[in-house]
């Protein structure tokens, strides 16, 4: 008898998705960017991996609350006590968005990066030693859940391998090698969705590993929490960092969610009014609860535009956006990667799901100038540099950086074609206008685009007119 044996089907090319509508309206979607060429065209906003824009529903929601903001948690007026109520009800929208257990505390931060600082502040201290708890965390990280660790604790990063399977094992092989040799981890940090390639690992998997050796799971949800549905309660993570503007709101709130118990006996984030029972010369009494960690006036616009990002995507249906997502993600992967000279990024090569992260390479091409010509020629936004993954890209062979294009709820199918087809003219063609680098930035020479009316702005070079050393976070050692 002959046993036949089927290669597996290839997996399909993606169609081209000129026609995919987004799945929520965002602010600024019909925002007209002037090219080089003099022609006007809708703003492709093709980087809200970065920062995403206020979904409607969001800017809607600040507008009719602006005339009701007071002081919060700090005043007997009317308004007030309404900024207050709405304070404390937005931090449990938020909390329940992400599964908090009763008994978990949701503290509003800044951003991510805010959050993660303040966790690592709370990592207890070996007991029988006295020294800073350990934290595992891999390589793959974007700095803000790699930076925190190696200044507050004590941490150790693990390289992580070509596949999903080989991480695991090594994530498992160190938390193993912590307990037998006495010294355990305190936590494993982890990425919920990798900045640079949107790529994860599978959360069920991570939490048995580190539960299993006695760590705490924090997952840095910047780039997972816009993208999919997450529960605490259901998947056991202990706690969650993200950002409000990765998660359509961007009014300057993001958020810590997670177990009481180490928020309360850390060290208050901020010292200051509002953190405190008591002050006296001699000592000062504590908050425990979110209050010890939010010193200062709250972000009450802020916390309620989170609010109002998590209840519009509490709303909405996994499987409608999870379609759009994965239309666009797979068409900017099998589109760009069908092209001569480019390279798709990977961490992995079995990773499953992952979110609307794509980056790539031109080879020839500097990404910044990639990335200046895709802006200055075609109104397409996009990232590039090493988005604040050096260890990674650096592992990878990107020491050069790369081109991060990411999609979220607002970006229409025509965006991404129209990267694909930019893309295919630069390998082709190759940029039409003339660019140079100035203080370290790929710009176009003699740039004649107008800053929008109404702006205040001079010019567009910004960051170059303020000189190196004041240009903040655009410097090619820093991105
Ligand atoms: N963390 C943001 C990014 O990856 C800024 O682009």
């Amino acid at each position: 008898m002959t046993t036949l044996t089927t290669a597996p089907a290839p997996a399909p090319v993606a169609a081209p998705v000129h026609d995919v509508a987004p799945v929520l309206p965002v602010v600024g979607a019909d925002t007209l960017v002037p090219l080089v060429d003099g022609r006007q065209v809708p703003y492709a906003n093709l980087d809200v991996a970065a920062s995403a824009p206020a979904l409607e529903a969001v800017a809607d929601r600040v507008t009719r609350v602006l005339p009701l903001y007071a002081s919060v948690h700090r005043g007997a007026g009317y308004l007030s006590q309404v900024s207050t109520a709405l304070y404390e009800t937005a931090r449990r929208t938020i909390g329940a968005f992400v599964g908090a257990r009763d008994d978990d505390l949701t503290i509003v931060t800044r951003n991510t990066t805010d959050s993660l600082n303040l966790l690592a502040g709370c990592v207890p201290a070996d007991p029988v030693t006295g020294e800073p708890g350990r934290v595992l965390v891999l390589d793959i990280e974007h700095h803000a859940n790699l930076l925190p660790w190696q200044r507050s604790t004590d941490a150790t990063v693990v390289t992580g391998g070509p596949s999903v399977a080989a991480t695991l094992a090594e994530i498992t092989e160190e938390l193993a090698a912590g307990v037998a040799t006495g010294r355990p981890y305190a936590l494993l940090a982890l990425t919920g969705a990798s900045n640079v390639t949107g790529e994860a690992l599978p959360v069920a998997d991570v939490v048995a590993a580190a539960h299993g050796a006695g760590a705490r799971v924090v997952l840095d949800g910047a780039q997972l929490v816009p993208h999919r549905r997450f529960s605490l309660a259901e998947t056991g993570v202990d706690y969650v960092a993200f950002s409000g503007h990765k998660t359509y709101a961007p009014f300057g709130a993001g958020a810590l969610v997670g177990r009481r118990d180490w928020l309360d006996g850390g060290t208050p984030y901020l010292a200051g009014g509002g953190a405190v029972r008591r002050v006296r010369t001699a000592g000062t009494d504590w908050h425990e609860g979110p209050a010890r960690h939010e010193a200062g006036s709250p972000n009450v616009i802020g916390a309620v535009a989170l609010a109002a990002a998590c209840d519009e995507l509490a709303a909405l249906d996994p499987r409608v956006a999870g379609e759009h997502e994965d239309a666009l993600r797979r068409r900017l992967v099998d589109g760009l990667g069908a092209l001569d000279r480019v390279e798709v990024v990977h961490v992995w090569d079995d990773a499953v799901d992952p979110v609307g992260v794509v980056t790539f390479t031109v080879s020839g091409y500097d990404p910044g100038l990639v990335a200046a010509y895709l802006s200055a020629e075609h109104g397409i936004g996009v990232r590039d540099g090493r988005f604040c993954a050096h260890p990674l890209l650096g592992r990878l062979g990107f020491d050069a950086g790369a081109v991060r294009a990411s999609v979220g709820l607002g970006t229409a199918g025509e965006e991404v074609e129209r990267l694909v087809g930019a893309v295919r003219s630069l390998v082709i063609e190759g940029p039409q206008a003339r660019y140079d680098v100035v203080d370290g930035l790929w710009v176009v020479v003699d740039d004649p685009r107008p800053v929008p009316e109404g702006s205040g702005l001079e010019g567009l070079l910004a960051t170059a007119a303020l000189g190196a050393d004041e240009a903040f976070g655009c410097l090619p050692d820093d991105v």
